[in-house]
């Protein structure tokens, strides 16, 4: 998919310019996390991740709430574009188990990025504030804020980060 036809897509469905500014910033980011493993292994579908993170939060055209993202889903499935769904539902936090998931009162199941693809829009989703990049460090901080020190999150976005690292797509 053109990249254009995502961003018309998210204006259809009525998402703000504030969403859309931010899906651009975790294109980018997400992109270029991508281009860099690709450099190195070549092993990430890089036009799947750039489409994936324009849509990530297409469920906020419906609510700002945790379950922005089972709406995105939803809509992404009902429009035809279920092979983005998934970058919608599991890319809160660093993902939410089933457990997790049945406390927030959301369909239980989990909602894990488990591709690469799906790891590094979560990732990078983390160091997008709004539409500003933020450090890896400053994500973590960030994290523990919102979600307290101990939250099994944090841990989940260590390892997602750790992955990422690892693969070369990091660079500093
Ligand atoms: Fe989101």
């Amino acid at each position: 998919m053109d990249p254009d036809r995502a961003l018309e897509i998210l204006k259809d469905q009525a998402c703000s310019e504030e969403v859309i500014d931010h899906a651009k910033a975790v294109a980018e980011k997400s992109v270029e996390i991508a281009e860099n493993i690709s450099d190195r292994s070549g092993k990430v579908d890089v036009e799947l991740i750039k489409i994936g993170a324009l849509l990530h939060d297409i469920g906020r055209s419906r609510t700002h709430g945790i379950p922005h993202g089972v709406e995105g889903g939803r809509i992404l499935r009902e429009i035809g574009l279920e092979e983005f769904a998934r970058f919608a539902e599991n890319h809160l936090g660093a993902g939410i188990t089933g457990e997790e998931a049945e406390k927030l009162g959301l369909p239980e199941r989990d909602y894990l990025p488990n591709s690469l693809e799906e790891k590094i829009v979560t990732y990078a989703d983390n160091l997008v504030r709004g539409h500003e990049f933020q450090t890896y460090e400053q994500a973590l901080k960030e994290l523990r804020g919102e979600l307290g020190p101990e939250h099994p999150s944090i841990e989940r976005f260590r390892k997602i980060h750790n992955e990422i690292k690892k693969l070369g797509g990091i660079r500093q």
